[in-house]
């Protein structure tokens, strides 16, 4: 712990700055204009900070007097108070940094492993922020007790660890979808799916986008499920729109495409599967990794036609101008949600810090059936390959994943996009909730039970090229059903990419059936 120095709160001048984490540094020219407005802003001189100074240093000396109860009690108010706006917790992103490293650091004294781990988690979201924003020796050489890579390696060892924990558990989490499948009861009743991708590439560059649409095709026509293909990021419409900054990076285009499909009400579920990702094994049923993924509470909430409502009313929007639009929103929200405690092998906190227009509200606290199916990578959830069931906390789960990016919001830049308003509201309160309460945080898995995490095995591996840089990645494996080439082209060039893509691609389909497709035709 380097808890003993002085603190001191000033500005470090911004040199470069490092996008998504990894990679070279940028010279502030090469920046896009959204990012280039948050580079190097810092309101760690504020009052706000200094309180939160003040009240961390009180906390530090509990922690150094071996009391890592109280220490965690105390960094669970602390953070509560500042997490309820995002826009203040990442006003002084490595305070609240360091602050959950801390909290960290307590649960490995107090054997907690499982909630040290979340906290590593969201360290690393506020770490990546203003290590983008400010670089690492911003972080290194601030006043807060906190080192950039010493805690990025404690999050790698943590999640390791935590990754054997759930094989040990669940042993089916380490074989093929196919096999985890057989595991668990099939219902039988088929579903309504909708696959949905955006696909926004440059045919001259890549062959991708035609490989990705046969390919869901092919998926989709075996099994009878509705394809949903962009070509370009869509942007979805009501009347909170406007509120969508013009800057917004196109990654935030993926919950838009969700509420469009959802709002359409013809689906039970809506599957977000990103465009470079391939069915690998047609045989495998959405139903069957639906059936995995709610194996621990199988009631479905059926409130398909109570969103159909709802969809209704939001588009319709108020008949007046109210005083207030979002809490117009929020109020007809609130007429509509509702949540199911039959499940009881799932155990949601019994008080968690809440606001409302964030989304940390008792909808998503308290729901105990699945609503959402998305996997866990190495670092923290993974948004490559998700399902969604079409059902009002759906819609208010992705209305509050856009309602981060409303206005001039930190979250709209930061590296990883949806990821974070995802984690921030899958997470955060309940990390937060088992902090300020032992006997919560002795049975909290630390996230939502409303999510249930699959590996990367089940649904998203990714090919040895891709996982073996990336350190984090579970590797593809002949036989798994889903590959995902995320992250491809920062480590290797676009020619690599594209005989990755047509060499998986080609495993699973004919090429002389392709021969003569015309868009393919200059790739083969
Ligand atoms: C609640 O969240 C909203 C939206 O993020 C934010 O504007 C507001 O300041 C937050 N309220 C509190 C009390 O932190």
């Amino acid at each position: 712990m380097a808890c003993g120095r002085r603190w001191r709160l000033w500005a470090i001048p911004l040199l470069f700055i490092r996008v998504a984490g990894q990679g070279q540094p940028m010279t502030e020219s090469q920046v896009p204009a959204g990012l280039r407005e948050w580079i190097g802003l810092d309101f760690c001189g504020e009052e706000r900070w200094v309180q939160f100074h003040g009240t961390l240093s009180g906390v530090v000396r509990h922690f150094n007097s071996r009391d890592f109860a109280t220490a965690l009690r105390g960094l669970g108010e602390l953070l509560a108070e500042t997490a309820r706006s995002t826009q203040a917790a990442f006003g002084c992103a490595t305070a609240v940094m360091s602050a959950l490293a801390l909290a960290a650091q307590c649960c490995d004294h107090l054997q907690l492993p499982v909630l040290a781990t979340r906290f590593r988690q969201l360290s690393a979201i506020f770490g990546s922020y203003d290590y983008q924003m400010k670089g690492e020796d911003y972080i290194d050489q601030s006043p807060w007790p906190i080192n950039w890579k010493q805690n990025m390696e404690g999050i790698l060892r943590s999640m390791a660890f935590l990754k054997q924990q759930e094989l040990q558990l669940e042993p089916w989490r380490g074989l093929a979808a196919r096999s985890a499948a057989q595991q668990f009861p099939t219902r039988d009743d088929a579903q309504r799916i909708a696959i949905v991708t955006v696909c926004d590439y440059d045919p001259t560059q890549t062959p991708l986008a035609r490989l990705s649409k046969l390919n869901r095709d092919a998926y989709a026509k075996l099994h009878g499920y509705d394809i949903v293909m962009y070509d370009k990021a869509p942007l979805f419409t009501d009347g909170l729109t406007y509120l969508t900054e013009k800057t917004r990076p196109p990654a935030w285009s993926k919950v838009d495409a969700l509420l469009e499909t959802l709002a359409k009400g013809q689906h039970d579920w809506v599957m977000w599967l990103d465009c470079d990702s391939f069915f690998m094994d047609t045989e495998v049923r959405l139903e069957d990794i639906l059936g995995i993924a709610q194996s621990r509470c199988p009631k479905d909430p059926g409130d398909g036609e109570r969103l159909k409502e709802l969809v209704r009313k939001w588009k319709a929007g108020p008949q007046q101008a109210p005083d207030d639009l979002l809490e117009w929103y929020d109020n007809l929200l609130d007429s509509y949600v509702s949540w199911d405690d039959s499940c009881e092998s799932l155990e949601p906190p019994a008080d968690a810090p809440s606001n409302r227009t964030l989304g940390w509200s008792d909808w998503l606290f308290k729901e105990r059936r699945v609503q959402l199916v998305a996997s866990e990578d190495g670092l923290m959830l993974n948004t490559g390959v998700m399902l969604a069931r079409a059902s009002v906390w759906s819609w208010a789960f992705f209305q509050k994943v856009r309602w981060m990016t409303f206005g001039r919001s930190p979250v709209t830049q930061h590296p990883w996009w949806e990821q974070t308003a995802m984690v921030y509201l899958l997470q955060f309160p309940f990390v937060l909730a088992a902090a300020s309460d032992p006997a919560v945080a002795a049975k909290s898995q630390g996230y939502a039970t409303a999510w249930s995490p699959l590996g990367q095995k089940t649904i998203n591996g990714y090919p040895p090229l891709v996982s073996s840089a990336l350190l984090t990645h579970t590797t593809f494996e002949p036989g798994d059903f889903i590959v995902s080439f995320s992250g491809c082209k920062i480590y290797s060039s676009q020619e690599v990419c594209n005989q990755l893509f047509l060499n998986y691609f080609f495993q699973v389909h004919s090429l002389p059936a392709l021969a003569d497709d015309p868009a393919l035709q200059p790739w083969l």
